[in-house]
């Protein structure tokens, strides 16, 4: 791991502790309004220019194991299949049949040598050319050449596979910007899927998020677990380029040396600050990744509505021998759903408050300034001149947006 960033957090993580008063460079964090996690309008840009146009998580790359593997994703709103061509490459395409648009896969994944739809059987490479158009004399003038399935972007960064929707957005690497460095501490080429857990919410998909950027809720919400290993006292957090955020609190001095995976699942690519610590990494939009040794998720908040989410917990650890998933990651995968429960039964209430005449601009703490940071990211990407009104979010934290 990086020395400076090493003695930076660890010297930041003192100073947490030390303090009884705000930090001297600390502001009264502005008011987020409410609206942002009720208005349907809002809803609505967030889906085109949000969830349309940024790198979205889609899974590992070993999840798409030999040519032909395919996954279908739909969570980003369109339905989109990636697929492992012939020749290795991991590609993304709209899955949407160029004749008369229908899906060219309707299984949520599988493996195939080709795409055949199921209304008239063109079918496609799995470079997306395609390939064969039944009776196809009664076509006049058919350019099949031009009539490839229509690409999504899709990126692999230290073995993450990210789609994009926006032909033209900036390369995943310069997106995810010092995250990329500093997450690829963890091997990434070298980690296996474990499993996948979803949950249903009944609130706002930033609710949902808010609630991982910050751990001031830790010992209301999960007093009998997270707040037991975690001193909150010592959370200390990096407002990152681009809405990403890196938060880290220590563990009880009776927990740092404390193995909490066996020798054999171990990933020996995790650094000792992570290990005395809990670092989880924000990124935008809807992404939040705990980091740890052993198995850990990635958790994914996909919005289905205005005040509905599915909270997708994808689990992967380092790779292990055989097929059968070791049981210390099911037991890790089982206690997090105890921290899932208290958080999801936080949720739903929240939303009908905030939904209520009784909702006024939410205060928050400069120990939640993530928020903030995320909030006003989201605004960048629909563009401050479209926001409803009376939704945007302040820019008075710009200047506390940090390099590492
Ligand atoms: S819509 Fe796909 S073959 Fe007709
Ligand atoms: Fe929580």
């Amino acid at each position: 791991m990086d020395a400076a960033l090493d003695r930076s957090i660890r010297e930041r993580i003192e100073v947490e502790k030390a303090r009884t008063a705000p930090p001297p460079d600390a502001i009264a964090v502005p008011q987020i309004p409410t609206g942002r996690y009720t208005d349907p309008e809002f809803y609505e840009l967030e889906k085109a220019k949000v969830f349309g146009r940024c790198w979205l998580f889609v899974g590992h790359e070993s999840e798409w194991s030999v040519p032909g593997s395919y996954r279908m994703t739909h969570r980003s709103g369109a339905p989109i299949v990636v697929v492992r061509g012939q020749d290795g490459v991991l590609r993304a395409f709209y899955n949407s049949c160029r004749h008369r648009g229908a899906p060219v896969t309707r299984d949520e994944c599988g493996t195939a040598r080709r795409l055949t739809c199921q209304y008239h059987s063109w079918s496609y490479g799995t470079d997306g050319i395609l390939k064969t158009v039944p009776d196809s004399r009664s076509f006049v003038g058919l350019d099949k050449d031009s009539l490839g399935l229509i690409p999504v972007r899709c990126e692999i960064w230290d073995g993450w596979v990210f789609i994009s929707e926006d032909a033209g957005a900036c390369p995943l690497v310069e997106f995810l910007g010092p995250i990329a460095d500093q997450m690829s501490e963890i091997n990434g080429p070298g980690m296996r899927a474990v499993g996948t857990q979803v949950h249903q919410l009944d609130c706002n998909w930033k609710l949902m998020v808010d609630a991982f950027l910050e751990v001031y809720h830790v010992r209301t919400v999960h007093p009998d677990n997270a707040a037991l290993l975690y001193n909150d006292q010592s959370a200390t957090v990096s407002m990152l380029p681009n809405g990403h955020s890196r938060l880290t609190v220590e563990k009880h001095d009776i927990f740092q040396d404390f193995p909490m995976v066996s020798e054999e699942h171990d990933n020996p690519a995790i650094p000792l600050l992570w290990r005395q610590t809990s670092t989880s990494f924000g990124i935008f939009p809807n992404l939040v990744v705990p980091v740890d040794t052993g198995a850990f998720t990635f958790l994914c908040m996909w919005p289905t509505g205005p005040a509905t989410t599915e909270l997708e917990l994808r689990w992967y650890a380092p790779e292990w021998s055989g097929d059968e998933v070791p049981q210390e990651h099911l037991d890790r995968m089982e206690l997090f759903e105890t921290v899932m429960a208290q958080d999801k039964a936080n949720m739903a209430p929240i939303q009908a408050s905030i939904s209520s005449p009784g909702a006024r601009p939410l205060q928050l703490g400069w120990h939640e300034r993530l928020i903030h940071h995320f909030e006003r990211a989201v605004d960048k990407f629909i563009g401050t001149d479209a926001l409803p009104p009376e939704t945007a979010m302040s820019d008075q934290l710009d200047d506390y947006v940090e390099a590492i």
